[in-house]
């Protein structure tokens, strides 16, 4: 064979490998609104740079007249490729062929590319989209997934990983995407769940769909599984991109800069208005950061779920930073069970990737209740309480209004390790709020006053006097100063400058046993 015919040979194969299951195959995905796995990795990566590794696997399986149907790739793309010019790791699972199912050879691909980027420090990327275990190579796939857990889990704090949901996910397969750090997920295509509706009939003899067991807008507003859920596969992996302006490649670098044309010493007047003078009437924090943030921008993770804590990712004269905020206008700002879930999951990501964290402060307290209580408010309110103990990067408070109870020891206060703790003038710092106060103080006082109601709204006044402002605290240094809300933004990126070089540690130890 001369070299020309060999090279018309590699040419076919090709060719062949990126047909995947077939133009028909490809047809059927596209009408159920879901794109091609190649189509995918173009849509995710930087035009022209994605380099493919393993196409020419094939599967080795024999059962089932599997021997007979051997297909180039089998059922993943993988490789690596850039986002805005940085290396990334890549797999794109491909429906059109067995139906995405993961096989030995399919899993040793995936594994391939994980080995890589833990070797060299880049984010890997999943794009999920299997029918699951490969069920006629039996035992096989199911090393092939824990081969992938493994790497999931010694990867984890190392490089990032994402998780993007594009079709079904069951079975154990769900676990590989939960170990990971955010998972994106797409309306009316994308599933997540262990067992499917037919499993779930059989057991607990619950009628439900696929939609409403495992569906994107369950996981993003029920179960918190996603962090992200959109309208299309466009608009995910677009967002997925995006995520790239704000997380290094790995743990020893530092989070990517952001040039701004926002003046680092921007005042902003309406500031002065975000809080009201009611301190029992809600505001929007989120209108806070945005005001306060680089041009406006906030990249919020989790939107949909546990709405009494605000956590997302923005930049700050330039610097990466993660933004952890109590939200007034969501059950008064409340921490439960999911917000302290949803809040320590982020801090660790960002703490475990150099990212700074900002924290806006507006907390009444921990949210009472049999439910929460019975639910283990305590054991999950102590994994936020540990992952700010913990964390390490620079850390930043600003407390806008309340900051009442263990909740202000929670967050990021002075004594955890705070390392510039800012309050507004509106700031209210004590062990609870004047009412309830109050009513444990002066209780017999109240009882036997001709007048309770004056009596009560006397001692009210007087603690509101006493404790119901920023200066108690800023007299023992728990503040480092009070300022003026519309100075919030040069503040906080001179207090990020001030820290840009700040080295700190834990002791030595294998691994903390953070109550999960
Ligand atoms: C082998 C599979 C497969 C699988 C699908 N296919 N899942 N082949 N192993 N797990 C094949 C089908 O036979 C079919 O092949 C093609 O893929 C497309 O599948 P359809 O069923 O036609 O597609 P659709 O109607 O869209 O349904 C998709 C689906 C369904 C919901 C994913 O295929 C399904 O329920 N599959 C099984 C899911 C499952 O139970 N997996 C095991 C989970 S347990 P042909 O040639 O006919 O087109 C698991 C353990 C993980 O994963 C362990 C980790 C610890």
């Amino acid at each position: 064979m001369t070299m020309r015919e060999r090279l018309k040979h590699l040419e076919d194969l090709r060719r062949q490998a990126e047909l995947g299951g077939g133009p028909e195959r490809i047809a059927a995905q596209h009408a159920k609104g879901k794109l091609s796995a190649r189509e995918r990795l173009d849509l995710l990566l930087d035009e022209g740079s994605f380099v493919e590794l393993d196409r020419f696997v094939t599967h080795r399986s024999v059962e089932f007249g599997l021997d007979r149907k051997k297909i180039l790739g089998d059922g993943v793309v993988t490789g690596y490729g850039t986002i805005f010019g940085r290396l990334v790791y890549v797999f794109s699972q491909d429906f059109t062929v067995f139906g995405g199912s993961l096989s030995e050879a399919h899993a040793e691909k995936i594994v391939k590319i994980m080995d890589l980027a833990l070797k060299n420090g880049a984010p890997v990327i999943g794009l999920n989209d299997s029918g699951g275990a490969r069920i006629q190579e039996g035992v096989a796939s199911l090393g092939g997934y824990a081969e992938i857990f493994l790497r999931n889990t010694l990867a984890s704090g190392v490089v990032p990983q994402i998780s993007v949901v594009l079709g079904p996910c069951a079975g154990g397969a769900v676990y590989s995407p939960a170990i990971t750090d955010f998972v994106y997920m797409v309306r009316g295509t994308s599933y997540m769940f262990v067992t499917g509706p037919n499993v779930v009939k059989t057991v607990t003899h619950e009628d439900v769909d696929m939609e409403s067991l495992g569906g994107a807008d369950v996981h993003h507003t029920k179960s918190g599984v996603a962090h992200f859920v959109f309208d299309s596969e466009p608009e995910c992996l677009e967002a997925a991109r995006q995520l790239f302006h704000f997380v290094p490649q790995n743990n020893s670098e530092e989070p990517p800069r952001r040039e701004t044309a926002d003046p680092p010493d921007r005042q902003d007047e309406r500031l002065l208005e975000s809080v009201p003078d009611n301190p029992n009437k809600p505001y929007d924090m989120l209108d806070v950061i945005r005001r306060v943030v680089d041009d406006g921008e906030f990249y919020e993770v989790h939107a949909g779920w546990a709405g009494n804590i605000i956590v997302g990712f923005a930049h700050l004269g330039g610097y990466s930073v993660g933004i952890v905020a109590n939200q007034p206008a969501m059950l008064a700002g409340v921490l439960d069970i999911d917000s302290s879930d949803k809040g320590a999951r982020f801090v660790r990501f960002c703490d475990a990737f150099s990212i700074p964290l900002v924290v806006f402060e507006d907390v009444p307290g921990f949210l009472p209740g049999v439910a929460q209580e019975h639910g283990g408010i305590i054991r999950h309110g102590a994994k936020l309480l540990y992952a700010f103990c913990e964390a390490t990067v620079p850390k930043v408070t600003v407390i806008t209004r309340k900051a009442y109870g263990g909740a202000y020891d929670v967050m990021n206060s002075k004594h955890i390790r705070g390392d510039i703790n800012l309050a507004w003038p509106t700031a209210e710092i004590a062990v609870m709020g004047p009412k309830g106060a109050v009513e444990i103080l002066f209780r017999r006082e109240i009882e036997e006053a001709e007048d309770s109601e004056a009596a009560t709204d006397a001692r009210i006044e007087e603690y509101r006097e006493k404790f119901a402002h920023p200066y108690v605290a800023a007299a023992r240094g728990y503040l480092d100063d009070v300022i003026d809300p519309r100075e919030t933004r040069p503040r906080l990126i001179n207090a990020l400058d001030m820290l840009r070089n700040k080295r700190d540690s834990n002791p030595v130890k294998k691994h903390g046993n953070i109550p999960l």
